[in-house]
């Protein structure tokens, strides 16, 4: 497939890849919305806000790019956001979201919609937020001007979870590495190569044809942009922002997540063990930890996996 040219098409990518995943997203990426779900969205959170502005929370929020509602239905649980409006281009995620909310007895409302055109009046929130949604917005300034005109004064924009543009480099040199070691590993584990197996063997659909396989080829396609610290300064600054914080995230833990999931990529994922799931699970969180503890406050932000940036609109 042709690489998407215009900001529409790449809207049009994104809209069509996100509705084809829906389903399978939580499972694919370790969505939780139990304790462990709360607790990671609080700490990412707690990395850019100060205690009182979390400990206040936040009367009416708005999410970008809101998923299955990783942020929004966790930070609604944890009581930090007391009414949600989740958005996004997909409508499939938004429809995986609303069953998510259901299931957790959560109310929510739910509108789909680009970032670049809110369909809100001026200063309708106290927050505007998202979690790894900046990275697929054609134009980031347009969006940014968005998340501003739709916020009251002296209300907050945070977004956690962007792709750091040197971090994304630093990322490259476990990811060789596990595509390298990857037939040896799936020999210690017992485990078939993926694509050996064939789909109708696999799902029993009969036909031996992935009815989604054309559009899991266009993932390649949604991410369009990857961060320095100070382009996301940028980005909020020139939209009016005031009190920018851009912090980095995820170092060594990344690298091992990423090890993890080349390895696992290259598997039937049904031969890959519980017990190497649980590995790879307590294992990354144990260095999300000695990341936090040790290495976040010393290495500049730049060099992190991920990026946090937090603002606020001058009252
Ligand atoms: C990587 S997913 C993150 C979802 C969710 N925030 C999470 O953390 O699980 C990115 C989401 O952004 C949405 N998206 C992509 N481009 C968008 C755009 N231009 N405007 C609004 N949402 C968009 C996708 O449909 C998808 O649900």
């Amino acid at each position: 497939m042709e690489a998407p040219r215009t900001d529409e098409d790449i809207r049009d990518v994104n809209t069509r890849y996100h509705d084809v995943a829906a389903d399978s997203y939580d499972a694919k990426w370790g969505i939780d919305f139990g304790e462990p779900g709360r607790a990671q969205v609080l700490m990412k959170l707690r990395k850019v806000l100060d205690k009182e502005t979390l400990a206040a929370g936040f009367e009416r929020s708005l999410e970008i790019g809101a998923g299955t509602g990783y942020f929004s239905l966790n930070l609604l649980q944890a009581g930090t956001i007391r009414n949600a409006t989740c958005t996004d281009i997909s409508p499939g995620m938004l429809a995986t979201l609303r069953a998510n909310a259901e299931r957790l007895g959560l109310d929510v409302e739910t509108v789909a919609t680009g970032a670049e055109e809110l369909p809100f009046a001026d200063a309708s929130f106290d927050l505007v937020l998202g979690h790894a949604i900046l990275h697929h917005i054609p134009d980031l300034a347009k969006a940014f001007a968005e998340f501003h005109r739709v916020l009251k004064p002296g209300g907050m924009v945070v977004f956690a979870g962007e792709p750091s543009r040197y971090g994304d480099r630093l990322a490259r040199v476990p990811k060789r590495g596990a595509a390298a070691v990857a037939p040896l590993w799936r020999r210690a584990i017992g485990a078939r190569a993926a694509g050996s197996v064939p789909y109708a063997n696999r799902n029993g659909n009969g036909n031996g044809h992935d009815p989604h396989a054309e559009d899991h080829a266009l993932e390649r396609f949604v991410d369009i942009h990857a961060f320095a610290p100070g382009d996301l300064a940028a980005a909020a600054r020139g939209a009016g922002f005031a009190d920018v914080t851009v912090r980095g995230e995820e170092l060594v833990a990344n690298w091992f997540g990423w090890t993890n999931r080349v390895l696992e990529a290259t598997a039937v994922p049904e031969d890959v063990p519980w017990g190497w799931r649980q590995y790879a699970y307590r294992g990354y969180l144990a260095l999300q930890q000695l990341d936090q503890r040790l290495l976040e406050g010393r290495l500049p932000a730049a060099m992190f996996y991920n990026l946090l940036i937090a603002a606020r609109k001058p009252a």
